[in-house]
């Protein structure tokens, strides 16, 4: 039995303006989604999402009735077949999925897994899928998920590593030292397409507010890649920082974001912002110095959390 994995991920800058054209600086983690497949009746088997275990069956084997639509795991899996160009009767497989990332969380888990769940369909009809074409089946995937996904999720999840994403360009790797992050959980899950989606009626509601707003996420960015290239931590935090009064501006910033930020910084951290989606999931928070100080702020408020290291001298595990 193979299994296939995609990567979780953190956005350090850029998010939500990464779906306009603009840049933004991202990194994969060590934790990720694992796939693996076996010869079955057609099950989807889902562990380890923080919550309980969940049995699926695959379309295959529905009732014709069943619409697709109404599961958003079992549209992601028929988007994956339909952009590999897999008649679902041909599988006779069941795929068991285990993540390490909590689902909803702005850790990137649904591309991690839109990545696996691709790479183990074509792994189990011995497809040897190009790159491209699992790039294409993943996109397909989070465009269920997301809506309008710019891609940099799915970008981390299937190459890993770190550096500056472009809808136009992909990932441009950044050669950086390892920087230390403290991820912590809001413990208030989100849905990523509802809160793009807000931000794109803020935009078409104030343009002008907005594209200022967008405009100047991007110019951060820039500053925080220069910042890591000189291996100035200060800077990237201040950046990071920056980059959350401007995405409390779009909306996307809830209390227990705003909370975990303050409790951060005043635990020493060089800045603190909201990663991926925003309306809850996960808060990053850069203090190189003390990181267990940030997440004993976070514990005592009842907010768990875990250290990760980022950058080109991290390698994310196999
Ligand atoms: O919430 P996540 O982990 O799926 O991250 C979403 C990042 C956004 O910039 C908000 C959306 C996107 O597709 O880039």
């Amino acid at each position: 039995m193979s299994s296939f994995r995609g990567f979780g991920k953190v956005i350090l800058l850029g998010e939500h303006a990464v779906v306009y054209g603009y840049p933004a600086l991202a990194a994969a983690l060590e934790r990720g989604v694992e796939v693996s497949a076996t010869r079955g009746d057609g099950m989807l088997l889902l562990s380890g999402l923080g919550a309980p275990e969940v049995r699926k069956r695959l379309p295959a084997l529905l009732p014709p009735e069943f619409r697709a639509g109404e599961d958003a795991l079992i549209s992601a899996y028929q988007a994956i077949l339909g952009s590999l160009g897999i008649d679902p009767r041909v599988l006779r497989h069941d795929f068991a999925v285990r993540s390490e990332l909590p689902l909803g969380s702005g850790l990137g888990s649904s591309a991690a897994l839109a990545v696996a769940l691709a790479r183990a369909i074509s792994g189990a009809l011995g497809l040897g899928a190009s790159e491209p074409a699992i790039a294409a089946a993943a996109h397909a995937a989070e465009s269920v998920f997301h809506g309008n996904p710019s891609g940099i999720d799915q970008a981390i999840a299937q190459h890993g590593g770190f550096g500056v994403y472009r809808r136009a360009t992909g990932l441009v790797p950044l050669l950086a030292d390892s920087i230390p992050l403290c991820v912590g959980l809001t413990g208030r899950c989100h849905e990523t397409r509802t809160l793009v989606q807000r931000v794109a009626e803020l935009h078409r509601d104030e343009p002008v507010m907005t594209s200022r707003v967008l405009e100047g996420i991007g110019v951060l960015v820039q500053e925080g890649a220069s910042a890591v290239l000189r291996g100035d931590l200060v800077a990237l935090g201040h950046a990071m920082s920056r980059n959350q009064e401007e995405l409390a501006v779009l909306g996307v910033s809830c209390r227990e974001i705003d909370t975990m930020c303050t409790l951060a910084r005043g635990a020493g951290a060089l800045g603190a912002k909201l990663t991926g989606g925003g309306g809850g999931g996960s808060v990053i928070a850069l203090a190189p110095d003390d990181p267990e100080k940030v997440r004993a702020a976070w514990r005592s408020a009842g907010f768990e959390s875990f250290v990760t290291t980022v950058g080109s001298g991290a390698e994310p595990l196999a």
